[in-house]
């Protein structure tokens, strides 16, 4: 198969398809056991344009370029930027556009980074708009499925957190699309999916369901992947209570194989004690982030690795 990712911006994983799934999952297995790694971004410059906190996006798609031998400018936040004075964010990302090859864009507001395809003439990576999507977090989030099941089509993988603000929940869905996975949500009482989330999975002829406990389905499950309240994108009262809903006696009810997965940051919904457990493999998650990242910066770059 052609290069799909081939100079190809990464705004949603609309974009992802069965086949350039697959075309891609290799290149992280590649990259995540490769000492010595080619300099494939020798002559690049990646910008990284965070408009909203981060540490693990920013770090790891900083780590990926830098491994690959390519150099890193741009911004953690907006206080030392021109944005104080009240630049917009077109001329912010025009002005990134000169200086640099790839800009990796982090924002508050959904559709933050199709503007910026529209704005500038480089390769935009969408590191989070808002609640909408985050496709770079659902590559690592598949692969790191993959990698710890041998396998995505039949397991079975439980959805917990607040599934109405968590772009990575979002983004998650639709790559499981593409596959043959039953989806159990573990929502609150009287809780339904929102629309667009249940017209994807409806229109992908998804197998799910909603539960109210996780201790309904723990026996079935493959994987669990959690995610933090999103309190910085609720504006009233909280909308879904968080979820705190593992202890012990479930977790012994866990088949050996069934993993916990979680973007991070956590708070109560993942207490520390988990940690410790065979099925934490959210640092595995997190660690994977530098070997995806990197299949993409490459394969963003190069048409053939
Ligand atoms: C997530 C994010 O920013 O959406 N973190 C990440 O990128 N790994 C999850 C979150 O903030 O809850």
């Amino acid at each position: 198969m052609k290069n799909p990712f081939f100079s190809q911006s990464i705004i949603s994983t609309q974009a992802f398809t069965k086949d350039s799934l697959n075309f891609f999952m290799p290149f992280c297995l590649q990259f995540k056991n490769h000492h010595s790694i080619p300099l494939l971004l020798k002559q690049k410059i990646l910008a990284s344009c965070f408009f909203e906190a981060s540490t693990r996006t920013r770090l790891s798609f900083e780590s990926a370029c830098l491994r690959l031998g390519g150099q890193v400018l741009g911004f953690s936040d907006t206080a030392q930027l021109s944005v104080q004075k009240g630049e917009s964010f077109s001329d912010t990302i025009r002005m990134m556009s000169e200086y640099a090859d790839i800009l990796v864009i982090r924002h508050p507001s959904a559709g933050a980074a199709q503007l910026a395809t529209d704005i500038s003439g480089k390769l935009i990576i969408n590191a989070g708009d808002g609640a909408n999507e985050h496709p770079t977090q659902a590559l690592i989030d598949l692969f790191t499925i993959q990698e710890s099941q041998g396998k995505i089509d039949g397991l079975h993988i439980a959805i917990a957190g607040d599934i109405i603000h968590a772009r990575t929940i979002h983004a998650l869905i639709s790559t499981l699309t593409h596959f043959d996975v039953r989806i159990y949500f573990i929502v609150p009482e009287l809780f339904e999916l929102p629309e667009n989330l249940s017209r994807l999975l409806r229109n992908a002829n998804m197998r799910y369901s909603l539960h109210q406990q996780i201790s309904e389905v723990i026996s079935k499950l493959d994987i669990l992947y959690l995610t933090r309240q999103q309190k910085e994108r609720i504006s009233k009262k909280p909308e879904l209570k968080p979820y705190k809903h593992l202890n012990f006696s479930i977790l012994s009810e866990a088949k050996s194989n069934f993993k916990i997965l979680h973007p991070l940051p956590r708070q109560e919904e993942l207490p520390a004690w988990v940690d410790a457990t065979p099925h934490a493999h959210y640092f595995q998650q997190a660690a994977n982030a530098v070997p995806v990242r990197q299949a993409l910066l490459a394969l963003m770059t190069q048409e053939n690795i």
